[in-house]
């Protein structure tokens, strides 16, 4: 019979001593997902399509998904007592839980609750992407500064994308495995066990419009993949974006690729457009437990002490050869 994902974490218990809270996390934000999924679904007939007046902390106009799926995220959690808090793209502050059971609760989550929005309307796949941190001991009150972790410190990281199926695919630090939603269950089944990124690749993804604010080493690396076969790399490369990046790390955890946003001068002040906490980083814990890697060009995001809740990064990811080659240039700079 198939196994579904808390069969599934129940078997890593046995295997790894994966804890019984992180378990229950982990089920929460399945069940989140589960709840996005019908949101984002059925939002033209639930008059859910379409912006809102108000602007998020990044001063990015939401969209009316962007809160309902923040609202439907958060809902899941907060009343559990096994996280202390949590931060979301679309809150410019932590967003602390009830006293009577935070002091209860082991975990941090960080989220980003519909990834891809500006896609939600027009049905391209959108996606919710999420990290968990080890709360500091004791902590019941939790401030910014207890997310302040490195990327390494995660303990599970994941994202659901909502696609011609829904699927959720995780990691505990013990590789990558995929469960897709069988709506007839109701349940997420794994279907994609040991996910892993071939190291090769013939496929890149960046928003080739931002050509003319590229910084020297990636305008060499995409140029030399647009010559083709007569070009330096001796082969021909496809190129694609939907601009959901939880499509496309999805894409490339099952066939290979590069996902680039780098830095470019257009982004500078502001350190890139991605965010570490609840994009870079656990999309970065998952590329290379899948055997990928993943750097800002000049390190790996993992090792980024962070600084702030909505801190941007430059992001390069995906087979590993291809990233390093990325790095290599950067390097020769
Ligand atoms: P979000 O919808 O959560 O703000 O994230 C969108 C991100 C990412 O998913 C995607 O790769 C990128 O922004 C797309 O950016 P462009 O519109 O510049 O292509
Ligand atoms: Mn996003
Ligand atoms: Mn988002």
């Amino acid at each position: 019979m198939a196994k579904t994902l808390l069969q599934f974490l129940t078997e890593e218990q046995r295997k790894s001593g994966l804890d019984n809270g992180l378990i229950q996390v982990i089920g929460d934000v399945a069940n989140a997902c589960k709840t996005i999924a019908s949101a984002v679904n059925r939002a033209a007939f639930t008059g859910s399509s379409g912006y809102l007046e108000s602007e998020n902390v990044q001063g990015e106009t939401q969209k009316k998904l962007d809160v309902i799926t923040d609202e439907i995220f958060i809902g899941s959690q907060n009343w559990t007592g096994r996280v202390v808090g949590m931060a979301s793209e679309e809150m410019d502050d932590v967003i602390p839980v009830p006293q009577d059971v935070a002091g209860k609760g082991k975990y941090l989550l960080c989220f980003d609750p519909l990834d891809g929005s500006s896609n939600v309307d027009v049905n391209i796949s959108v996606g919710t992407i999420f990290s968990v941190l080890n709360a500091p001991a004791g902590v019941t009150t939790v401030s910014a500064s207890d997310f302040m972790q490195k990327g390494v410190t995660q303990v599970a990281a994941g994202y659901a994308v909502y696609g011609s199926s829904t699927m959720l695919v995780l990691t505990t630090g013990n590789g990558v495995n995929g469960f897709t939603l069988d709506t007839n269950i109701g349940d997420f089944v794994l279907t994609h066990p040991n996910m892993t990124i071939p190291a090769d690749t013939k496929e890149f993804a960046i928003n080739a419009s931002n050509m003319r604010f590229w910084e020297a080493p990636v305008k060499r690396y995409i140029d030399e993949c647009l010559a083709g076969k007569e070009g330096p790399r001796g082969r021909d490369f496809n190129m694609r974006w939907v601009a959901s990046m939880v499509a496309e790390i999805h894409r490339i955890l099952n066939r290979g690729g590069i996902f680039m946003y780098p830095l470019d001068s257009k982004l500078k002040d502001k350190g890139g457009k991605l965010r570490l906490m609840y994009e870079a980083n656990p999309m970065s814990f998952i590329v290379e437990q899948a055997g990928g890697a993943s750097s800002t060009g000049r390190e790996r995001i993992l090792e980024i002490q962070p600084n702030g809740l909505h801190q941007r990064v430059p992001v390069i990811m995906g087979s590993k050869n291809e990233v390093e080659t990325v790095v290599s240039y950067h390097k020769d700079a």
